[in-house]
């Protein structure tokens, strides 16, 4: 059986990290600040925005939520993240995605300071993870290169496999498993034979959100099972578990470690603000 990388418990480990670098900014004036931004009143939306200032709390970090209504104009939240990006308090910026129908995702990205992005979706941010430059790195892939390096896989070398090729997880996480000196293929919906693709992986994401989409026969012994689906698994655990040498729960893998990437990319711009 595989052994379970418990999101949980590196959560943990990594935010007791994080509050130990939080009270040292804060004691040299720099309290890191995020600014969340929730436009509607989307149920899951509100859900993620309220975990997102909670953990906040938790590690010192300041935070405020800026509320819109569903009717809103794009120039109104344009104007709200004109003033944050001007607030020297406030070290990140987090619009939560998706916005209603009317405004475009494109232009309020843009609008975001580069290096207040710590959602790491601003196109400057997304050309610097390209050419491998520093920069602010999506949350979930940047949480599930951390899962697989805490649980000690070592990616030089493997074959990963990506299946989903998303600008949010896909493509980013495959550029980061390149960085690692991995092999990286990236699957999608028109590729074909795609159980004998993922055969071949020794690190397998699936980034889909398909649910059960990959079973034993998409799996490789001993391959390494990264499950992004949310809140169903693209995995179907069982199966793949007895076959599998490490895999992520659903929930309890990939999902913990999301917020916590979050917080680190605000602690880290407050410390760039530092400089
Ligand atoms: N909606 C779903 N995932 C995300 C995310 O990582 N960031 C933002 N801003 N919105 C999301």
């Amino acid at each position: 059986m595989a052994k379970v990388i418990d999101g949980k418990q590196i959560r943990d480990e990594m935010l007791s990290e994080l509050k130990g670098k939080v009270q040292e900014l804060t004691e040299k004036g720099m309290q890191p600040g995020l600014a969340v931004v929730l436009v509607g009143e989307d149920p899951a939306s509100k859900l993620y925005v309220g975990m997102k200032t909670k953990k906040c709390g938790e590690v010192g970090i300041y935070s405020e939520m800026h509320k819109l209504p569903e009717t809103a104009t794009e120039q109104e939240l344009l104007q709200v993240i004109d003033q944050l990006n001007k607030d020297p308090r406030i070290h990140g910026i987090l619009v939560q995605l998706p916005l209603p129908k009317h405004m475009s995702e494109k232009a309020v990205i843009d609008a975001i300071a580069v290096d207040k992005d710590v959602d790491g979706f601003h196109p400057v941010n997304t050309g610097n993870l390209q050419i491998g430059d520093d920069c602010f790195v999506p949350c979930t892939p940047a949480g599930i290169i951390e899962l697989i390096k805490r649980t000690g896989v070592s990616l030089a070398g493997k074959h990963a496999v990506v299946v989903g090729r998303s600008n949010i997880v896909g493509k980013p996480v495959a550029m980061l498993l390149l960085q690692e000196n991995a092999t990286v293929t990236i699957c999608h919906s028109k590729t074909e034979n795609l159980a004998e693709v993922t055969k071949q992986a020794d690190v397998l994401i699936a980034a889909v959100g398909r649910p059960g989409l990959l079973g034993k026969e998409h799996v490789k012994p001993g391959a390494v099972v990264i499950d992004v689906g949310s809140p169903q698994g693209d995995v179907k655990y069982e199966e793949a578990a007895e076959i599998a040498s490490a895999i992520t729960p659903v929930p309890g893998g990939v999902g913990p470690m999301t917020i916590t990437m979050l917080l680190y990319n605000t602690v880290k711009s407050a410390e760039m603000a530092l400089r």
